[in-house]
């Protein structure tokens, strides 16, 4: 007997609507997606009982029809597309007409809309699929869907449900992620008669993250605007300073021709743009929208539509680090001490406190490292102009076993270091604790943490001097005799040709031995053979090969070389040191995301004394 069957309509539906309708935000997403779709203005959310109750969406858009509406409810009923032409090149947020079937399919319906013009309304009642109840009524111009008791019919989702705050939390995100891409369109979101949103419309962009963030994290936001001339694709939205990032990974949003994605991968390129520039466990805040081709991304990949495929995407992946980075670079990111604000936001004191343990911590675990150099008693910027060389020259000069510098650096005698494009003017005024430089800037007075300041400026060279292939080495003239262990022999070995990329030349000198002849002058601070063991112990623990390391290594390195807090120094270190500063691409954070400035501006200081 044959024991194939074709399954009944309804039970089609449940099965289809269990891909599209996970849980109460999917509702509330598929709704708001068609209210976009039909050009609303105005979106009110309304929510009772967590989206158990009640599920409501009213928009003013273009409504349907009588007839329209009865075949809305349909499966594969669509106004968006016709043919397959259409399919791969989709402007809308809806295509397949499917979600409101397989919400009608799981819950009781309600359905009510008014076309313009039209002098009446139309409703119709649903109840799992079956038209209950259908008439003409009063109605505004627009479309109105209730949904009640979701899932009454498919009892395990309902079990499958989370936590009423979780259910809640996802519907309030939903709506958020809307409200955030469409300034000029109104959304309001209610539950049991609470607002827990509300963004008007407004024209542009920055009211907008201010009515669903807030102004002051609106305030601070970095805006992007990016247009690849050639690839066609524009990055716009807004990101935040690496100073003001958080401690989770709420308010990130990327967006496909303002449709809410989530993608892994442009993720990365975000926090890889950030790059050196994020404090550890620290997570931007981003909202980027990028404008594609429709005909060259998929959005038929997913039953939710929130991934998409994208043929170009090395281009767009390109496309978004470069806006990042771009603006981060021509922006002042500068930190603005704001005492108000630190007294009056204790969780924010509090999470200071652990930045700040954090920072320590990270301190201590490079400068406890087994091969840890104290710095000697003369000062450690104490330069002699050493004569560096491009790696590659013959020329052995005299040792240096001092710390030296690198090639000379012209500054300028004035105490004052003239504004740079990154860094305002800074006139220095001198060192406090041994452990800070204050400077006097436009409109205000500046610290500087000696320490950060130098592994700022150490990376950076290093980094350049990495990329351009000419890392400048110290020869020493007649070289260390270095003992190894077998593994380390191994390593050395492994990693040779790389550890001379970065500056460290070697030589086999007997079985276990090598001669280091040369290092790079930038770290020259530190005892050659302490730096390449320091090397060497990284690589040991990370089992690992230089290259997937080296971003780490030379940060250690930079951090490891750099002044301590406890050194004293001279007027013209210092000065040195923020000239070089100025000169730097990225002058506000070390490379491990922990601030080189603070500003606290003359206004905080007449509001502090009371003089305004
Ligand atoms: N708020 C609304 N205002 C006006 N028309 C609507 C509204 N909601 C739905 N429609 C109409 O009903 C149709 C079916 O909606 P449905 O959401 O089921 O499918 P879709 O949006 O076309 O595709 P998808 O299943 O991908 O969402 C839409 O194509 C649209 O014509
Ligand atoms: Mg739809």
């Amino acid at each position: 007997m044959p024991k194939i069957s074709i399954l009944p309509e309804e039970l089609i539906n449940k099965i289809a609507a269990g891909e599209v309708i996970e849980r109460p935000a999917s509702v509330i997403k598929e709704l708001l997606e068609n209210s976009l779709d039909a050009n609303a203005t105005r979106i009110i959310v309304e929510v009772k009982d967590y989206g158990k109750q009640l599920l409501k969406v009213a928009d003013n858009g273009e409504g349907m029809e009588q007839e329209d509406a009865g075949k809305a409810l349909l499966r594969h009923a669509t106004s968006k597309i016709k043919d397959i032409n259409d399919l791969f090149a989709i402007q809308t947020l809806g295509f397949r007409g499917e979600a409101l079937a397989s919400i009608a399919a799981v819950s009781k319906l309600t359905l009510t809309t008014k076309p313009k013009g039209a002098l009446e309304g139309f409703s119709l009642m649903v109840e799992g699929g079956i038209v209950t109840n259908e008439g003409i009524v009063a109605a505004e111009k627009g479309t109105t869907i209730e949904i009640e008791d979701l899932f009454f019919n498919t009892p395990a989702r309902k079990k499958f449900l989370k936590t009423d705050a979780v259910e809640l939390k996802h519907i309030v995100d939903v709506v958020t992620q809307y409200a955030l891409i469409h300034p000029q369109v109104s959304f309001r979101l209610i539950h049991e008669l609470k607002e827990l949103l509300n963004s008007p419309s407004v024209e542009d962009w920055r009211s907008n993250l201010a009515s669903i963030y807030g102004v002051e994290q609106a305030k601070e936001l970095l805006e992007v605007q990016y247009e690849n001339n050639i690839t066609g694709i524009k990055v716009y939205g807004f990101i935040s300073k690496p100073y003001d990032a958080r401690n989770d990974k709420t308010m990130q949003s990327l967006f496909v021709n303002q449709r809410w994605i989530r993608n892994e991968e442009l993720t990365k390129v975000v926090y890889d743009a950030y790059h050196s520039l994020l404090f550890v466990n620290k997570h931007p805040v981003f909202v980027l929208n990028l404008t594609l081709d429709p005909t060259k991304i998929d959005v038929n990949v997913h039953p939710t539509k929130a991934e998409i495929k994208i043929e170009q995407k090395k281009e767009v992946a390109e496309a978004v680090f470069n806006a990042v980075r771009e603006t981060l670079r021509k922006n002042d990111l500068l930190p603005v001490m704001d005492f108000q604000a630190e007294q009056q936001l204790t969780f924010g004191t509090v999470l200071k406190k652990e930045d700040n343990k954090e920072a320590q911590r990270e301190e201590k675990r490079i400068g406890a490292s087994k091969y840890a150099f104290e710095p000697s008693e003369q000062s450690a910027l104490q330069v002699k102009e050493s004569e560096a060389v491009s790696y590659g020259e013959e020329i052995v000069p005299e040792i240096t076993p001092d710390f030296t510098y690198g090639s000379p650096i012209i500054i300028p005698t004035a105490d004052t270091i003239p504004e740079s494009d990154k860094l305002p003017q800074l006139r220095l005024l001198g060192q406090v604790h041994k452990t800070f430089f204050v400077a006097e800037t436009p409109g205000g007075i500046v610290f500087i943490d000696q320490h950060v300041v130098q592994e700022r400026v150490l990376y950076e060279r290093f980094m350049e001097q990495l990329m351009n292939q000419k890392v400048a080495v110290q020869n020493l003239l007649r070289g260390e005799v270095l003992e190894l262990t077998p593994v380390q022999k191994l390593l050395v070995e492994e990693n040779k040709q790389k550890l001379k990329e970065l500056g460290f030349v070697l030589e086999e000198f007997g079985e276990n031995s090598f001669v280091l002849k040369a290092i790079p002058t930038l770290f020259g601070r530190l005892q050659p053979q302490e730096l390449l063991f320091e090397v060497i112990s990284e690589l040991h623990q990370h089992q690992n090969r230089l290259e997937q390391i080296q971003e780490e290594i030379i940060t250690r390195m930079a951090c490891r070389a750099s002044v301590k807090a406890g050194d004293t120094l001279t007027i013209t270190e210092m000065q040195r040191l923020l000239y070089e500063l100025s000169q730097s691409k990225f002058p506000y954070t070390c490379p491990h995301g922990r601030a080189v400035l603070i500003k606290v501006s003359v206004e905080e200081l007449e509001k502090k004394f009371r003089r305004k």
